[in-house]
């Protein structure tokens, strides 16, 4: 049997974690996982539950009846709910990182992202797949940008989306989330220490692909399928 090979990839806020992962899983032929993902469906559940995401009991009593699918064709669903769209307003961005700070969550959740991971060869992006997730992941990649050039892409996106928000607003929220998700006490944002640190400040998204087709080449000598 094939040997699985798994790509890590950390960074905080609007990075540009989950487009150049999912670049590289499709030019690998891996499977991509956005962990992402799966905190934000989960709060927007607990939001479409009425509870407070401030409220770690009340967020943390739906563990029990929490199940997301994340489809091959970036559907994401939770409880039965196409949440693909949702999840990325500003009122679950807002949010997240209150939810992604309860410890019983996030463990919940990683049991989740480490089933995914034996399905096959991945790419997985989030805040501590290097570090928490998948320690002995061949390829860990730490990927940085200046907030200004964060924040702008991620508007950019938002309005490619047709979400509203301002500028502003995005500069706030990626700022937030990043002092919520380096300061919580349990498996913090953070680079693991064998990580490849890659700053995307000044790179397109093909010059990033690139950048990491060409660690993943150096560390485990595979080379893109397509
Ligand atoms: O794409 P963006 O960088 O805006 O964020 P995301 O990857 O969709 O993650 C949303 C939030 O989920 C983060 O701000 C973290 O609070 C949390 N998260 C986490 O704690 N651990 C992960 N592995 C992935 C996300």
């Amino acid at each position: 049997m094939e040997k699985r090979i798994a790509i890590a990839i950390d960074g905080p806020a609007a990075a540009g974690k989950s487009t150049v992962a999912k670049a590289v899983a499709k030019r690998l032929g891996f499977i991509y996982i956005d962990t992402g993902a799966m905190y934000r469906a989960f709060t927007w559940y607990v939001m479409h539950k009425g509870l407070d995401p401030k409220d770690e009991a009340a967020s943390c009593s739906l563990i029990p009846e929490v199940d997301i699918d994340l489809r091959d064709d970036g559907t994401v669903l939770i409880c039965g709910h196409d949440v693909t769209r949702a999840i990325r307003e500003p009122q679950v961005s807002g949010n997240v990182s209150y939810i992604a700070s309860y410890k019983e969550i996030r463990l919940a959740l990683i049991e989740m992202q480490r089933i995914l991971a034996t399905r096959g060869s991945v790419v997985m992006d989030g805040r501590d797949i290097g570090s928490y997730v998948l320690p002995n992941a061949q390829v860990k990649i730490f990927q940085i940008a200046s907030v200004e050039t964060r924040a702008e892409r991620r508007y950019k996106e938002n309005v490619e989306k047709g979400i509203p928000t301002s500028l502003e607003d995005v500069i706030a929220d990626v700022k937030k989330r990043d002092y919520i998700d380096s300061h919580r006490d349990f498996d913090p944002l953070t680079q693991a220490e064998d990580a490849v640190p890659l700053d995307t400040s000044y790179m397109t998204i093909e010059e990033s692909v690139d950048a990491v087709l060409k660690i993943v080449k150096e560390k485990v000598g595979v080379s893109p399928i397509c």
